[in-house]
């Protein structure tokens, strides 16, 4: 059966509307009952998830309201997302869990804090190696905060608008003043450079410049978020303009554990030993380690097996391992 706290968290994410976490605490029922030998049980709590789930079923339908979207010359620059992933969801180091709880907590209590003429931390910069999770970090403030997430697009801002983009760049800037967001500017220091013609990297810098002046000179309620994989090359100019820099790192051991604990929760062997399995994904991001549990699981519905096997989840681990030294 489910725990007391179990069923509190399910009344507070119906109460709440948050489906995701709804979800969550359900598979988290489910894969304890199973855990407990109640296989049956399991099965048809997980089925019962799955059509929940089902883009047929009625609550889906309900959420396909037309949501606020950028209109006009903005539609092309900003994507509006309405995400469901929570903080609880991801695996963090304590120091990046304690920035990010610091963020939401200041901007909780914007209002209190405006009051007596202090400014909540709202401009961030987020630097780490690929799948570490910043793009994600985006997607868990907007939900936490209950804001919608702009995603700023760069491509089409540089390629598209060649000699233009820097005042497209301060349409955004408007619309962030227009409406309170999450504004994730993704990979901002990298396009251009990428595509090597001597003139996109002119309007590249033009560009990369003009959004760090307009950061700087940007007083709106919305919530800043710039991510980049190259924290090494940046000036400490850059890092001056933010009011927070969040470094991600590639998981240790105990957080691999953690990480494949979640993923492989809802089809997991009660006798699996983690810490053996952590060990194989030394190295690995946490992208990496969540889709490798994924293939695992895969393969045990596509064999028709009630649980992941240890054998297939190593291979797929190893898999990414190998395929990332080819990269290097
Ligand atoms: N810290 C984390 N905790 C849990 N899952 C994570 C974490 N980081 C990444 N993931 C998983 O990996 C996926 C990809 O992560 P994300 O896109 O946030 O990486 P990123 O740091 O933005 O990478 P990139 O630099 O390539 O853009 C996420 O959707 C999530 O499934
Ligand atoms: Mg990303």
């Amino acid at each position: 059966m489910a725990r007391a706290d179990q069923v509190k968290a399910l009344l507070r994410a119906y109460a709440g509307n948050e489906e995701a976490q709804f979800i969550s605490v359900a598979l988290q029922v489910a894969a304890e009952e199973a855990q407990r030998g109640h296989v049956k049980l399991a099965a048809e709590l997980r089925d019962l998830i799955e059509s929940a789930r089902a883009p047929s079923s009625p609550r889906s339908k309900a959420r396909a309201l037309p949501l606020a979207q950028p209109r006009g010359e903005l539609a092309e620059l900003l994507t509006a997302q309405y995400p469901q992933q929570h903080l609880s969801q991801m695996v963090l180091s304590a120091e990046v869990e304690q920035k990010l709880a610091r963020v939401l907590r200041e901007q909780r209590q914007h209002e209190r804090l405006s009051g007596h003429g202090l400014m909540p931390r709202r401009k961030l910069l987020l630097v780490g190696p690929p799948g570490t999770g910043k793009t994600l970090t985006a997607s868990v403030l907007a939900t936490e905060l209950r804001l919608p997430l702009f995603v700023a697009r760069f491509d089409s801002l540089i390629t598209k608008f060649m000699g233009e983009s820097s005042s497209k760049l301060r349409l955004v800037f408007d619309a962030l003043k227009a409406t309170r967001g999450v504004y994730l500017f993704d990979e901002f220091d990298s396009l251009g450079l990428q595509r090597g013609s001597q003139h996109d990297v002119a309007e590249m810098r033009r560009t990369l410049n003009m959004f760090l002046q307009l950061i700087e000179q940007d007083t709106s309620d919305s919530l800043i978020v710039a991510a980049t994989n190259h924290g090494t090359s940046l000036d400490t100019a850059l890092f001056r303009r933010f009011d927070d820099v969040i470094r991600y790192s590639t998981p240790d051991d105990a957080q691999i554990e953690v990480l494949l604990r979640n993923s492989l929760a809802l089809l997991a062997q009660p006798s699996l030993d983690y810490p053996q399995l952590a060990q194989h994904g030394r190295g690995l991001s946490h992208s990496d380690i969540v889709r490798a549990c994924e293939d695992a699981m895969k393969d045990a519905v596509l064999e028709h097996e009630d649980h992941v096997n240890a054998q297939s989840v190593i291979a797929h681990l190893k898999e990414r391992s190998s395929s990332q030294l080819q990269l290097i």
